[in-house]
């Protein structure tokens, strides 16, 4: 049994310093229960809810079934329009952590931080991390190029070592943790806790499709292709032939609007708005436009399992002290 330590835990006062990563359409409430009740934690995109009082709804919901702490995710940027309802929900239901990503996490840490509600901050490189960190932000969530979803460009151990240079709050590894190994190897490098996504999607409790699922278990890592055509930023997605189909780079009108500046918010709202309504086709029924978001972990996953199963597994051999 090996011992480490992590500020995650005594931060968020849980037993693992493992969250169940949002993903959108794909973490839901009891996903993030069974997370909870193992000891660990999970956050939820707060757009898998299609409105602010469904997502209060939810929230209540998971309240209801563990006290222990978990988190909402908020797409800080221009995408997002519901941004500022989305957050005063967090603030109202006085959730146990924010992450922010894709945008400014500012005004998310003003706000948040005086009520005690923690915020995690999703980067890809150390370029605005001391601003963070002075800023107030409790973690940084970072995200190497394994991550399922947005991920960086930098491996993990050059991501950590780069964050580790520049900051001394903890630091949390998103991206390609997928065995008990793995995860003693990323725990090795000295980050506080670890975010994992990919490997929950082929769980009993995830409401994704028979299909989704099964592409998860049947694709392997030389499979995930990363694509522009969702959000203009870059996203994995198993290489299905409708993928292929359609490519993965934005066609040169995409590219300029992107580009226009006075045009940028709206276009940021639509590009994003159409993206993820493929996602949201293809995630709940059987559809030719199969565009499934999933990291190189899916190299890992041969059956679907429970989410305390999975931690189970995962968690094995690992003690953690404060
Ligand atoms: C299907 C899917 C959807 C995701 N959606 C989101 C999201 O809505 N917001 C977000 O911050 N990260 C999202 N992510 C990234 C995860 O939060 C996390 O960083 C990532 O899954 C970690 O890498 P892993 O998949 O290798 O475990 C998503 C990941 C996946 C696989």
């Amino acid at each position: 049994m090996k011992n480490y330590t992590s500020k995650l835990t005594s931060i968020l006062n849980i037993k693992y310093p493992i969250i169940l990563a949002p993903m959108y359409l794909v973490t839901n409430e009891k996903m993030v229960v069974e997370a909870c009740e193992f000891g660990a934690t999970g956050a939820i995109p707060a757009m898998n809810w299609s409105d602010t009082e469904l997502m209060r709804k939810g929230i209540q919901q998971i309240k209801l079934n563990t006290s222990k702490p978990f988190g909402i995710n908020n797409i800080t940027h221009a995408s997002n329009p519901a941004f500022e309802k989305q957050l005063q929900v967090c603030i109202d239901e006085k959730v146990g952590f924010i992450i922010t990503s894709l945008g400014n996490p500012e005004m998310t840490i003003k706000l948040c931080k005086p009520l005690g509600i923690k915020v995690f901050c999703d980067v890809v490189d150390a370029r605005h991390a001391k601003r963070l960190e002075q800023a107030g932000a409790d973690a940084l969530i970072a995200v190497n190029n394994l991550a399922g979803g947005h991920a960086g460009q930098l491996d993990q151990k050059t991501l950590i070592a780069a964050l580790k240079q520049e900051v001394s709050i903890p630091i949390i590894s998103a991206g390609g943790v997928a065995t008990a190994d793995l995860l003693a190897d990323v725990l090795n490098l000295g980050v506080d806790g670890v975010s994992i996504g990919t490997l929950f999607i082929a769980t009993h409790e995830c409401t994704v499709s028979e299909e989704y699922k099964n592409a998860v278990i049947n694709h392997g890592a030389s499979d995930i292709v990363m694509t522009d055509r969702l959000s203009g930023t870059p996203c994995a997605v198993i290489n299905t032939p409708y993928v292929q189909s359609i490519g993965t780079k934005q066609n040169r009108f995409e590219k300029f609007l992107n580009r226009n500046k006075r045009l940028k918010r709206l276009i940021k709202q639509y590009a994003y708005a159409r993206g993820m309504k493929m996602l949201k086709k293809a995630a709940f029924s059987a559809t030719y436009q199969t565009v499934w978001s999933a990291g190189p972990s899916i190299e890992y996953i041969k059956e679907v399992k429970h989410v305390n199963e999975i931690l189970t597994e995962l968690t094995k051999d690992i003690e953690f002290s404060i």
